[in-house]
């Protein structure tokens, strides 16, 4: 139904129509269609990849055009007049607690009293234009504060200078308009074009997505960095790659693979270890190289030769973070109960492979400046934005998956590992022949960022889901829950 309708306004807006939604508070349902109607007329002008920024631009107009009717529910309830100076700085000390503690009864109120929001979207002649209405007029102070924020913002040049100025602040209150103006500017949609109005009846925000957007190259001197260093990282080693064709040979001799393996006797212990635990049923102590190898599977020393080569590299160059190879395992483990659910046997291998590599790029960017990295990370979940890479992106100019394509390129990896290190957090973007692969590593990923509290059903990309028949959130849950019983279990 919902989809249905969002297709129907959607397609309204791109033939000329303006289409306007009103509601009085921005309830999950509510934001998730709205995000369907802009998905929708942004892939309608192949303008898909703005998806994220608009998004986030969107739903911080919308949150505080709700928040500003809110203010006025809370001072008429307390007898206070917003217009009055002192009353207005005495309500505002109470009012942050006042929204965290009464949500519930203040949606009825914001209703009761007939205030309300209006989104309206419209196609214009230089692109679409979208706004944001509360019938609330704006008082002096916020007035004036808001100017003042917008004239800081358009200063601001990327993200650690914002951070640093008003990162701290408890609810990231100050955090809204910068982040707006941030995001236009870099995404190339341009921040001349965001307005804030107010009359005597409403307040106004309102940006325009232009139909040709100048691209603009963020150039960081993080990102220099970044590009220098994946440049200066060795290549995987030789034998590694020998052992990798040794496995995919049909009649290869265990005996001259048992050989080959003991030469790197890190490698041989991992092995060892590997076939010894308690993934493989073995009724006593395998001591051997080679019935190690046939415990374990040529599948599973194939995934095995390339994360431990991959993992020594990194370990070398850059700091252990033990967090990210313990999230990757987990996708992987994930992964492949993915794969096998779904009867995707012939991929399960590759799924484990690439999903145990999936975040490469994150141990680099970590490296580089593990601060930076932890702030995007806070802000991402703060406001709710899908995925962190689109701030990578705006703020450094480069996203922790882009890094991972070029060391997975530089490595000579797999085209299927590429891809789905490249796309894991914009999974449509997977060619046709990879895209089970590039799907199932974006599903296991987002399960266990579901788990590390990092991500929301609400946010899953439509087409996942409907691949994996996953659209109802209630058989989601119960098949999130059965993995990871399993994983529990193991
Ligand atoms: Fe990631
Ligand atoms: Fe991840």
């Amino acid at each position: 139904m919902t989809h249905q309708k969002s297709s129907e306004l959607s397609q309204k807006v791109i033939n000329g129509e303006p289409v306007k939604l009103t509601f009085h508070y921005h309830s999950r349902d509510i934001v998730r269609f709205i995000n369907s109607l802009v998905i929708k007329i942004l892939s309608g002008n192949d303008m898909s990849y703005l998806q994220t920024i608009v998004e986030t631009v969107l739903r911080e107009m919308i949150v505080n055009a709700v928040k500003a009717n809110s203010k006025r529910v809370f001072f008429q309830k307390f007898g206070m007049d917003i217009n009055d100076a002192n009353d207005y700085l005495l309500g505002m000390e109470k009012f942050k607690s006042f929204i965290i503690e009464n949500q519930d009864s203040l949606v009825t109120d914001l209703k009761e009293n007939g205030y309300k929001v209006e989104i309206i979207v419209k196609k214009g002649e230089q692109g679409f234009r979208i706004l944001v209405r509360n019938n609330s007029p704006l008082v002096q102070a916020e007035r004036e504060r808001i100017q003042m924020r917008i004239e800081k913002a358009r200063q601001y040049n990327d993200f650690s200078d914002i951070y640093m100025d008003i990162g701290d602040d408890e609810e990231g209150e100050g955090l809204g308009i910068p982040l707006t103006i941030l995001f236009l500017k870099n995404s190339g949609m341009g921040d001349n074009s965001f307005s804030i109005q107010s009359n005597a009846e409403l307040t106004q925000s309102a940006f325009t997505i232009p139909f040709n957007i100048q691209s603009i190259d963020v150039k960081t001197q993080i990102q220099n960095q970044i590009v220098d260093t994946v440049d200066e990282l060795p290549s995987l080693p030789e034998y590694i790659n020998e052992l990798e064709a040794l496995c995919a040979k049909k009649d290869v001799s265990i005996m001259e693979l048992a050989e080959k393996v003991s030469i790197d006797p890190s490698l041989a212990a991992s092995v060892l270890r590997l076939s010894n635990s308690g993934g493989f049923i073995t009724a006593r102590r395998i001591e051997s190289l080679h019935d190690a190898i046939m415990i374990i599977g040529l599948k599973n020393l194939k995934a095995m030769l390339v994360t431990i080569g991959a993992r020594r590299i990194l370990d070398e160059h850059f700091a252990e973070f033990k967090d990210v190879w313990k999230h990757c395992n987990k996708t992987a483990f994930y992964a492949r109960l993915i794969a096998e659910k779904f009867r995707l046997n012939s991929i399960s291998d590759r799924v484990y492979l690439a999903s145990l590599l999936h975040d490469l790029g994150k141990i680099v960017l970590l490296s580089t400046d593990a601060k930076l990295v932890q702030q995007i990370a806070e802000i991402a979940v703060k406001r709710k934005i899908r995925t962190s890479t689109v701030i990578e992106e705006v703020s450094i100019g480069i996203s922790h998956s882009s890094i991972g394509r070029m060391i997975a390129e530089k490595w000579k990896l797999s085209s299927y590992i590429v891809e789905a290190i490249a796309y894991h957090h914009s999974p449509s973007k997977a060619s046709a022949e990879n895209r089970d692969i590039v799907y199932v590593t974006y599903l296991a990923n987002k399960l266990c960022l579901i788990e590390e509290k990092k991500f929301d059903y609400f946010f899953f990309e439509d087409s996942v889901l409907e691949r994996f028949k996953l659209t109802d959130e209630d058989t989601f849950n119960a098949f999130h829950k059965q993995l990871s019983e399993k994983y529990l279990a193991q």
